[in-house]
């Protein structure tokens, strides 16, 4: 359908986690006619599950080189050494503007703020909120920021499509809105500026930390409009989330790296710390690096999960520290007082994404992107534990900055939007909702936390396979599935899903979080550079 409605804007921000909010936050600070559109509700997306923290060097002895060159050897060869130094130069500042905008972190007696450690960081530089609450306590103050200052903000409305004008300058976005309300069905918000802050693509897999929005939408809209993404293949599997079961399906409980960050040890069922010995931060060491030692370990044991043992830090520290966590297990009838709780690594953030120049500014003019829809170069082959909240504040304010200048310089002129009809594209026809669980299941049994040409080869079939069914049936019968959120939803997924396999296809070495069982070693004369995707629109 031909969108509906329209409203006009200066900015137009999709996602509402912390990217998305202090983006749009900044942007009316600065005058600017903005608009928040997000998937579900203000504080549905990722942001609001974070654990650990945020990482910057805000403590005694600290420096950002420090910082700098833990996220460097997190990155493997593959960060963009500029935008590392943008991201630890500017983020102690932007971790205290959130502070003033309204977020409680937990301090010591004497007014400091606390900070832990996690996996990769030499120092104790993680700043963390109701102990292990960060997320929830910055996306509460957020979203409260944004309704205290009277935002404009469209919930329930799923983006579809880039807007853009005869030149293919950015002209806003289409739409489609859930529910009743004053903006229902397709519609459209005409902006000359769009910012994608719609978070990851967990659900691409059958177990991740993500929420259920987290669909890829961002990326998805990145391809079709004929943006440039890079880095899909570096896929990070989190070490230790909560083991519920072989056959556990979507959103699984995180235990945070900090667990491992006071303390708490790794260890198989007879109780062996088998990180030592592995790494000079056993434990502690990046996360790829613990994520392989655990499922070796799972491989060479035939068992289904490891242990985290922290019964040592006792029921006062559990019920102070790691509330969150200690709920969820104790939800699932593990008391990790009294016993170590099962674990196993499970898909948690895409290192890459929409690729972005140090400004945001992504290669279709007008549209930026931030937070973990974008690849700004700063995480390269593999993050470093959370610095993914504070890339999400440093960039937001970057992309403001430059949406300013341009305002400052030339005035931000509305832009005619081409004419669309939203037909069904040969090139992304729409899958049925049932196809969400197929591509989860392929997924993760062809391109997870281990991969190999033939596992990929599988996947990349399989998908094809969903994809030229759906093709078909638009060719009988000009429609496959009812439009919907899930279905664009599964649509999107599928999108990311293929661009992610033929990445992990082509990258025929192991380099941080992409691991190949065919292909073990790293290699530096081959492959230390990027694979960057282009759709061409009409190819299918
Ligand atoms: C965690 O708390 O372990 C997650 C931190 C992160 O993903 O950066």
């Amino acid at each position: 359908p031909a969108p509906g409605w329209s409203i006009d804007a200066d900015v137009v921000v999709v996602g509402s986690g912390v990217a998305g909010l202090t983006a749009a936050l900044r942007c009316e600070a600065a005058g600017l006619r903005t608009v928040v559109v997000t998937k579900a509700r203000l504080d549905d997306g990722s942001t609001r599950w974070a654990q650990g923290g945020v990482a910057a060097a805000l403590g005694e002895g600290d420096t950002p080189e420090q910082h700098l060159d833990d996220t460097l050897v997190a990155g493997v060869g593959l960060c963009d050494e500029n935008a590392v130094r943008i991201l630890v130069t500017e983020g102690p500042g932007a971790v205290r503007r959130l502070i003033e905008t309204g977020a409680h972190f937990d301090e010591s007696e004497e007014g400091d703020l606390e900070l832990t450690r996690e996996g990769g960081h030499h120092r104790r530089r993680i700043a963390h909120a109701g102990g292990d609450a960060t997320g929830a306590e910055i996306s509460r103050a957020l979203v409260e920021a944004v309704r205290a200052r009277g935002l404009r903000t469209i919930e329930n409305a799923l983006v579809l499509d880039l807007l853009t004008d005869a030149d293919g300058r950015t002209a806003g976005v289409s739409l489609h809105v859930m529910g009743e309300g004053q903006h229902d069905g397709v519609g459209a918000v005409h902006a000359p500026a769009v910012v994608l802050a719609t978070g990851g693509m967990g659900q691409v897999f059958a177990a991740t930390t993500n929420p259920s929005v987290s669909t890829g939408d961002g990326v998805a809209l990145a391809l079709r409009a004929g943006a440039e993404v890079s880095d899909l293949e570096f896929v990070q599997f989190h070490p230790t989330v909560l083991f519920l079961g072989p056959d556990a399906e979507g959103q699984q409980p995180l235990v945070s790296e900090a667990v491992r960050g006071e303390g708490a040890h790794l260890v198989d069922a007879d109780g062996v710390r088998f990180m030592v010995g592995q790494h000079e931060l056993a434990e502690l060491a990046p996360r790829d690096i613990v994520a392989k030692g655990i499922l070796r370990r799972m491989l060479e044991k035939d068992a289904e999960h490891m242990y985290l043992d922290a019964r040592h830090f006792g029921a006062d520290m559990w019920e102070h520290r790691f509330p969150t966590i200690l709920a969820a297990c104790r939800a699932h009838g593990i008391d990790p007082v009294t016993e170590p709780i099962p674990i196993a690594p499970a898909a948690h953030y895409a290192s890459g994404g929409v690729r972005t120049d140090s400004h945001g500014r992504t290669t279709v003019p007008g549209l930026y992107a931030c937070g973990e829809v974008a690849c700004t170069g700063v995480h390269g082959a593999n993050r470093l534990a959370s610095n993914s909240l504070l890339e999400g504040l440093v960039y937001a304010e970057r992309i403001v900055a430059d949406i300013t200048a341009e305002h400052a310089a030339n005035g931000l002129h509305a832009r005619v939007p081409e004419p669309v009809e939203h037909p069904e594209k040969p090139a992304h026809p729409l899958q049925s909702p049932e196809a969400r669980f197929a591509i989860q299941r392929i997924m993760s049994a062809g391109a997870g936390v281990l991969r190999s040409a033939e596992s990929l080869a599988q996947a990349a079939e399989q998908l094809q396979r969903l994809h030229a069914d759906a093709r078909d049936a638009l060719d009988e019968n000009g429609k496959t599935a009812e439009p919907g959120v899930d279905t664009w939803e599964a649509t999107n997924l599928l999108c990311v899903a293929r661009v992610l396999v033929t990445a992990a296809q082509q990258r025929e070495e192991t380099r941080g979080c992409h691991w190949r069982e065919d292909e073990p070693d790293r290699d530096d004369a081959a492959w230390r550079r990027h694979i960057v995707v282009r759709l061409n629109p009409d190819r299918t």
